[in-house]
């Protein structure tokens, strides 16, 4: 695998690797490697001659200091990880790099940037379309591989591509999971034993609400019901649970018909952690 961490030199390089007429597959990532990532990874491998996978921290991103300084930086064993997953290049630029002065630009991704993740992560979205954007146009990447577990990032992405014509597909990876249901996540590490047993529940709500939809139970009892269920839950403390439309994430105008997505955020032992279920009508 090759380590590229400059800018100007992967430019240069994926140019090159364009002329040979190859097809680049790019996973941005924040690092932290897990399975969650090498989903996406395994998926570029499959559709692509050379997969990149990104590694940069995002500082724009980040609307809290704390979690900032907090997020594992665990670069040595993501190299390791990356060359067993056969990826081809390891993009890692330095901060100075990516970001040589503040960006001044600020993206709205209207109603879509104001629900869910977005109502209680100010600036968050602006954040990470900066990236996307730098990323994409630095890697030039014919396919560009993102989680569903962050739903909503998901849906900003394919707003920012097709808002600058930007000709990238953009590809959406089904959530992985540990054995118990919760979400694999970076964030998981500060998590103890006992956490972990107690964030399981979060996706065991997320079920519990598909259940009740499924039984045609109405998505205000489902809403109410799956709210019961986490109030008891000792020690997960819920940001958010709802239900919307999975194309506009609104609540308005949807019925159980609709294409759903169920969408929660709670903290366990002061790490927040969010996860995502995908409903579509029968
Ligand atoms: P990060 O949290 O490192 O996640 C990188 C990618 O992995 C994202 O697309 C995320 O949705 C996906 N991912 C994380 N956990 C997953 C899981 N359990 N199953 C499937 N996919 C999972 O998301 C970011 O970084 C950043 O916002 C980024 C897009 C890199 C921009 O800075």
């Amino acid at each position: 695998m090759q380590l590229i961490q400059s800018p100007d030199e992967i430019l240069v390089k994926v140019k090159d690797l364009k002329k040979k007429g190859l097809s680049i597959g790019l996973v941005p990532t924040m690092g932290a490697l897990h399975h969650g990532h090498k989903a996406l990874a395994d998926q570029s491998l499959e559709e692509n001659d050379i997969t990149i996978t990104s590694i940069f921290v995002n500082p724009t991103q980040f609307n809290n200091a704390e979690d900032l300084a907090r997020y594992p930086k665990t670069l040595e064993a993501d190299k390791q990880k990356l060359e067993a997953w056969g990826v081809d290049i390891l993009f890692a630029p330095g901060e100075n790099e990516i970001y040589p002065r503040k960006p001044t630009i600020k993206l709205n991704f209207g109603k879509l940037e104001e629900v869910l993740e977005g109502k209680f992560r100010p600036g968050h979205f602006n954040g990470v379309g900066i990236i996307v954007m730098k990323l994409l146009n630095l890697v030039l990447p014919d396919r560009a591989y993102f989680g569903l577990k962050d739903f909503q990032q998901f849906l900003i992405v394919k707003e920012l591509v097709s808002n600058f014509s930007v000709p990238t597909e953009i590809i959406g990876v089904p959530t992985q999971r540990h054995a118990s249901g919760l979400a694999i996540s970076s964030r998981n590490q500060n998590l103890s034993d006992k956490g972990l047993e107690i964030a399981a529940n979060i996706y065991q709500g997320l079920n519990l609400a598909r259940e009740l939809i499924l039984d045609k139970k109405g998505i205000k009892e489902t809403i109410r019901l799956t709210g019961q269920f986490y109030d008891k839950v000792d020690g997960l403390e819920i940001e958010y649970f709802e239900i919307v439309h999975s194309d506009t994430l609104l609540s308005e105008q949807i019925s159980e018909d609709s294409p759903l997505l169920l969408s929660v955020a709670g903290y366990v032992e002061n790490i927040r952690l969010i996860d995502n279920l995908y409903l579509q009508p029968d």
